[in-house]
């Protein structure tokens, strides 16, 4: 199966259920209780756009961008966001982008100082900043730590410099080894490391090779993705040649055999973290927690227990339009989801991805339904041997987690 970034990309409903499936009507869902809450902040621009890349990221440009307008329309943003924290603290800020290691340690003091100030944050809150190699300078990050940053993700890709100019990177091999230095200097002990693989004309020991290489630095979390090509991308436009299925699929059993012998545990799909170093932040999107989302293009979802809805929201994605409206109506998409039906599947993409599961406590609480409404396709998917069959946990088998796709299919 495919994997997806979820890092900063909340996991969005790909395939609500439409109306051409024919079924009974959904019951409401009934909310007694609100999930924790956690913040996405978007920060849109990049050095150079890569050409498999398909987040909201702009190419800066020689005029580069106004940093300080828009901190000042994330936190315009926020401001119109504040009653769905429903008087909530939270538990993690993640800052992603784009390339958030281009704005200034000042600017991302000023956005972290300015969200303490609207909302309380959890005494053991986790604050990650993505970081890319080619703008990852000492002074900033050092910066960023002082400014309440305690976790770095560093998107290294590859550590090979012919994979790194195939996939258009504006760095190589040094600096991205050096951009992990720079997080252990600066006195993260929280960071996080992104590799590709199934990469252009790659074989299973390059692969390796690149895992190895990121292991023998001791990352405390390693996001390993296979390499996926998205619609709207220059590699979907001009399709690179990619390692046969076989290949990936070796490659994932052998590198899945390194990490584990290095003590990095599998927690989702393509998410492996030492001993207590899991993201608190993609957890929570991973069990249906609420988060709200600002900056271009972010999106945000909020269980409202007062109408029993769950309400999923997204900017506006352009920077510029997203500056000019952020704060009003017109800066954002909302809508209301109140299918029951639509929730549990909602919650179950995301839950499935985890190799431990969760409990079925969670599903009751989160989707705001008893198990017994999707009892039918929970039996097909035991009796194909895709779900474990443990009382009191909704957990993947590992052939489950294997075809994730077929496995959610049975429950659109
Ligand atoms: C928000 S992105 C980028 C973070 C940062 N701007 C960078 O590129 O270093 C987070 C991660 O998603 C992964 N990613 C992005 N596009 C992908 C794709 N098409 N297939 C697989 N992984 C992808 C990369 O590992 C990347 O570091
Ligand atoms: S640097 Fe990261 S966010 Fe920017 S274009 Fe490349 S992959 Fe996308």
């Amino acid at each position: 199966m495919t994997t997806s970034p979820a890092a900063s990309a909340p996991a969005a409903p790909a395939h609500a259920p439409s109306a051409a499936h024919a079924r009974a009507p959904a019951a409401a869902p009934a909310f007694d209780s609100l999930p924790p809450l956690s913040l996405y902040v978007h920060l849109p621009w990049c050095v150079r756009k890569c050409p498999y890349c398909d987040f909201n990221s702009y190419e800066a440009g020689p005029a580069g961008f106004d940093e300080g307008g828009y901190v000042a329309a994330l936190l315009r943003d926020l401001d119109s966001e504040l009653a769905l924290a429903q008087g909530r603290e939270l538990a993690s800020v993640f800052i992603g982008g784009g390339t958030p290691s281009l704005f200034s340690g000042p600017a991302i003091a000023r956005l972290l100082a300015g969200i303490r100030e609207r909302l309380p944050l959890a005494e053991a809150v986790e604050v990650t900043l993505e970081a890319n190699p080619g703008a990852a300078e000492a002074r900033r990050f050092a910066e960023y730590r002082d400014a309440g940053v305690n976790r770095v993700s560093i998107g290294v890709q590859s550590l090979r410099s012919k994979q790194l100019a195939r996939l258009g990177r504006v760095h190589g091999p040094a600096e991205a080894e050096y951009a992990i230095e720079l997080a252990r200097v600066a006195g993260f002990t929280s960071f996080n490391v992104d590799l590709m693989y199934a990469l252009p004309e790659d074989d299973v020991d390059g692969a390796l090779a690149d895992l190895a290489a990121a292991v023998a630095h001791e990352p405390p979390h390693l996001s390993w993705y296979q390499l996926t090509l998205e619609p709207n991308t220059a590699f979907e436009r001009k399709p690179p040649p990619l390692p046969a299925e076989e290949l990936v699929l070796e490659t994932e059993r052998c590198g899945r055999e390194l990490l584990a012998a290095h003590d990095y545990a599998r927690y989702e799909v393509s998410a492996y973290a030492r001993a207590g170093q899991r993201c608190m932040h993609n957890l929570n999107y991973w069990q249906f927690g609420d988060y709200l989302g600002i900056g271009a293009g972010a999106h945000g979802k909020v269980t409202l227990p007062r109408d029993d809805v769950v309400e999923r929201r997204a900017k506006t994605r352009n920077p510029r339009t997203y500056v000019s409206t952020a704060g009003t109506a017109r800066a954002v998409a909302v809508e209301r989801i109140a299918d029951a039906h639509q929730i549990a599947v909602e919650f179950l993409m995301n839950a499935l991805r985890l190799p431990g599961g969760v409990p079925v406590a969670l599903f009751e609480q989160r989707a705001g339904q008893e198990l017994a409404a999707i009892e039918r396709p929970l039996r097909e998917a035991r009796a194909r041997g895709w779900l474990a069959d443990e009382p009191g946990v909704l957990r993947p088998s590992a052939a489950g987690l294997e075809v994730l796709n077929r496995l959610l299919a049975l429950f659109c």
